[in-house]
């Protein structure tokens, strides 16, 4: 296959350590150059992007609210559906059309690595770009059963909600799961929770947004309003009493010692994955006792390893599992801009995906 000698991608505008919500970054599009087979290193793979998803630290970068270093006027995004155009010499394990991912964290190779790690669309080159090189052991095969559109959405969504249910390996009969809002982790934790039976429970400010997901979806799906109601009483009635077993954790440290009380009685996980309601909290750090007396675990996340993205994406393969249903908009590649802004409004339920590639050829990863 032959590929173009430039391409065009997406840089953050230059000023980072002024940056503020008043005083935002925007997108700036430049040309660059793409090198061809005969001038890559031995292991690099050039890859062709078709999709890319959006999450909130593509945004919170641009208002200097995301809390790890960025690249001055680097490349935004994490989250990419690509196929391989191009090949290093000593590549094995990827072939010319196969379809592929960029693993967000590059360093991460297995849970108890110790490695420093680069963090794709921070502070490494991200995927808002219609080619990009990386190398192979930075990739991973992506699961044939999905679209490019939901490709794109498992490197950093997927792979924090995979880690955020502990791989789904310590599941037990009748258990449940507190998801906190409707954006991307907390969806996709809802559709892998369903794969592996599993009853999630989901958090939204929106009554209508939790009837819009349980008439798509599926009616197993239970929904609390975090803004109407009591939400220790309401996880009591729909658990029979028992409490749930995860807690996925998207809004931050405030919630903690009531998400630990949401646990049943002994060994659930609070996963603690984001920071939508900010970095404070009022309680005493006494109150972390009660993680003790539940035996419960709290758990950082921190995406997850590229060993975890591929048992994801074989559980994805093996059970079929389809997030077709978490797509709520699409943009083309020069309407990037929209796309921030929608995700910056949390005017949406699930995933927003700018389609990089013309839509041509093959229409998903198989
Ligand atoms: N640790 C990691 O490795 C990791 C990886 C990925 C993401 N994250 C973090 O995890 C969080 C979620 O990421 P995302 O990409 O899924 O976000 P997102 O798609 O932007 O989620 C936005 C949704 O979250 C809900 N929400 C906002 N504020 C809330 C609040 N105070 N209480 C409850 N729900 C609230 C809203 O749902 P409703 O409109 O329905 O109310 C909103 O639509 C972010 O903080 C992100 O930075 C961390």
């Amino acid at each position: 296959m032959t590929y173009p000698s430039t391409y065009m991608t997406y840089r953050r505008s230059a000023g980072k350590d002024n940056a503020s919500r008043q005083n935002p970054l925007t997108l700036e599009q430049t040309q660059e150059k793409l090198p061809q087979e005969k001038d890559l290193g031995p292991n690099n793979v050039v890859i062709k992007i078709h999709t890319v998803s959006l999450n909130y630290r593509d945004v919170a970068m641009l208002i200097s609210e995301y809390p790890v270093p960025i690249t001055e006027q680097g490349i935004p995004c994490s989250d990419c559906a690509a196929e391989v155009v191009g090949l290093g010499s000593a590549v094995k394990n990827f072939k010319v059309g196969d379809a592929v991912a960029p693993i967000c964290y590059q360093g991460d190779f297995d849970p108890t690595d110790d490695s420093n790690s680069v963090a794709i669309g921070a502070n490494g080159p991200g995927v808002l770009r219609e080619y990009a090189v990386y190398q192979a052991k930075h990739l991973v095969h992506l699961p044939r059963n999905l679209s490019w559109e939901e490709g794109a959405m498992l490197p950093c969504a997927g792979v924090t909600a995979w880690n955020a249910l502990d791989s789904l390996k310590t599941v037990q009969k009748h258990s449940s799961a507190l998801l906190q809002g409707t954006g991307g982790v907390s969806m996709f934790s809802l559709l892998l929770c369903l794969a592996a039976d599993i009853t999630p429970i989901i958090t939204s400010s929106s009554n209508d947004k939790i009837e819009a997901i349980q008439e798509k979806i599926s009616q197993k799906i239970r929904g609390i309003n975090y803004k109407t109601e009591d939400q220790g009483a309401k996880i009591k009635e729909l658990t029979n009493g028992r409490g749930v077993d995860f807690i996925v954790n998207n809004t931050g440290v405030g919630s903690l010692i009531d998400d630990i009380s949401y646990l049943c009685a002994r060994g659930g996980t609070v996963s603690l994955v984001g920071f939508l309601a900010g970095w404070e909290a009022d309680w005493k750090p006494r109150q972390l006792i009660a993680l003790m007396r539940k035996g419960a675990k709290l758990k950082g996340i921190s995406v997850g390893s590229k060993k975890d993205f591929e048992e994801m994406n074989s559980f994805i393969e093996e059970k079929k599992v389809k997030f077709d249903v978490m797509l709520d908009r699409t943009f083309g590649f020069e309407d990037a801009k929209k796309a921030f802004d929608l995700q910056l409004s949390g005017n949406f339920s699930g995933k927003i995906v700018v389609r990089v590639a013309k839509v041509e050829g093959r229409s998903s990863c198989a």
